[in-house]
């Protein structure tokens, strides 16, 4: 049989899998797809048209079909499917073959699978791919880690894929082991916080202060225009103006307040936990979606709970103009945790991130994308140690101005009773990171107190312990 020979071979032609199938093909590269599901080969095949694009639902035959050292990209469920499709592929690989994941697993099984593929001789890559189905398609941020001779196979193929800032493409070798996989994590843990932050403004704005669906479209519209400008803002402009088809109303207010999510912003948190990284904002944003989830108790403690709420009665474009501000705060404030969360878990685990270039990667193709990430990324050019973006002349600036803004619009959501747990939590981290003395020394003396754990003291060294009346 004449073998035809493909750059690259991907693994789930599910509708990112396929998008970015038709990307590399469209890039000039001969591609491969393989999925055990018919359904998804056909769908491939019908719109592959003239490009040099295989799809087969054979593995044998998918894997024949790719050139040596063979390249295959997965882009699947995360959890155990990764591990079927590798149990799956490894009879049919040879040493010196390159499996990547371009899906959202846990970087820590993309650490075990690393290695336990390394003692094969087979490379593993960690590719985080954002942007949803349009970015697949067009251009996504691309986020790779693994080992840099594996990059620099595919290097060409991603560079040409991925989206562009400034000519240059949003793709860059983070580092090794699951780097990438981390960097996308945050990335989506920035991604929680961000729309979260965005849809507190809106409730402050739909119950606070009455505006409409298409005032809302308005609002956020402008914002998106000039420091707010970013992806998520464009699209929550176009939400509420979004009309449903089948009632003819603003589809915003047939969809239900339950928030679903796939764990990436919760492992976000529970990472920041274990290396302690104060990451309060996405911390928060992952409970407001627990919260939202439990519908039915919200209904009923709102039946117990009649909390009188206090009509808002002020200047609305006063507030709304705070709010803005408020919201440009809140936003630096939580990239500059996620950033500060990924300059710790560089040193924990080793990766030797380049958080410049991080923040340059994000700038294009990602749901995270915004005009700060420019000046994100300029803060590290200047500064490539900067332990927090707030410490950064201009974004510190601007967080400390926006903050004035970000207490009142706090102070007037506590009294109107919205809740508004990431813009709290993003003032609350502000307040904390800028006090020079915070009440820890009695949280020592607590411990020391029931647990003799002892306590430093602020005028001698070593560790004390007191017998506590
Ligand atoms: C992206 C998105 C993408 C996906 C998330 C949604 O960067 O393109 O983050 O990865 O939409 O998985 O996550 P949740 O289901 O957890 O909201």
């Amino acid at each position: 049989m004449a073998e035809q020979k493909h750059a690259i071979g991907m693994v789930g032609l599910g509708v990112m899998g396929r998008n970015l199938v038709l990307n590399i093909a469209d890039h000039g590269f001969s591609v491969s797809g393989y999925d055990k599901d018919l359904a998804q080969v056909k769908e491939l095949q019908k719109e592959a048209g003239s490009r040099a694009i295989n799809a087969v639902q054979s593995l044998d035959e998918f894997v024949k079909a790719l050139s040596k050292p063979r390249t295959i990209m997965m882009l699947v469920p995360a959890g155990q499917v990764v591990d079927n499709v590798i149990h799956d592929l490894m009879p049919h690989l040879e040493r010196g073959d390159l499996i990547i994941d371009a899906g959202n697993s846990h970087f820590k099984d993309t650490d075990l699978r690393a290695k336990s593929l390394a003692e094969k001789g087979i490379l593993y890559m960690g590719v985080g791919v954002s942007g949803g189905e349009e970015g697949a398609r067009h251009g996504p941020s691309m986020m790779p880690g693994g080992p840099k001779e594996a990059y620099e196979r595919v290097r060409p193929i991603l560079e040409a894929v991925s989206a562009r800032v400034d000519e240059t493409p949003c793709v860059t070798y983070l580092g090794p082991g699951s780097a990438g996989h981390y960097v996308k994590m945050v990335h989506n843990g920035i991604e929680y916080g961000l729309m979260q932050l965005i849809a507190e403004s809106y409730d402050l704005m739909k119950r606070g202060l009455g505006l409409s669906d298409a005032e809302l479209s308005t609002v956020y519209g402008d914002w998106n225009k000039d420091v707010l400008n970013g992806y998520l803002m464009e699209i929550t402009s176009h939400i509420f103006a979004q009309v449903d088809d089948r009632t003819g109303k603003q589809l915003i207010d047939v969809i239900l307040d339950e928030a679903k999510q796939k764990g990436t912003g919760m492992w976000t948190s529970q990472d920041a936990m274990d290396i302690q990284v104060p990451t309060p904002v996405i911390d928060a944003a992952v409970t407001a979606r627990n919260l939202s989830a439990m519908k039915g108790e919200r209904e009923s403690a709102g039946k117990k709970f009649k909390v009188r709420a206090t009509a808002f009665r002020g200047n609305r474009d006063a507030v709304l103009t705070q709010l803005k501000n408020a919201m440009q705060a809140s936003m630096i404030i939580t990239y500059a945790q996620g950033m500060a969360q990924l300059r710790a878990a560089s040193k924990v685990y080793e990766y030797n991130l380049n958080l410049e270039e991080v923040a340059r990667i994000w700038r294009g193709g990602c749901i995270i994308r915004a005009a700060l990430l420019e000046n994100i990324r300029s803060a590290y050019h200047a500064q490539p140690d900067l332990p927090n973006l707030l410490m950064d002349r201009s974004l510190g600036k601007a967080a400390g101005t926006g903050q004035k803004n970000l207490r009142k619009i706090v102070g007037l959501a506590v009294k109107l009773g919205i809740p508004v747990p990431c813009l709290m939590a993003a003032l609350a981290y502000f307040d904390g990171y800028r006090s020079a003395w915070l009440p820890a020394n009695l949280i020592q003396a607590q411990r020391d107190d029931f647990g003799a754990h002892t306590y430093e003291r602020v005028d001698a060294k070593g560790v004390f312990h007191t017998h506590w009346e």
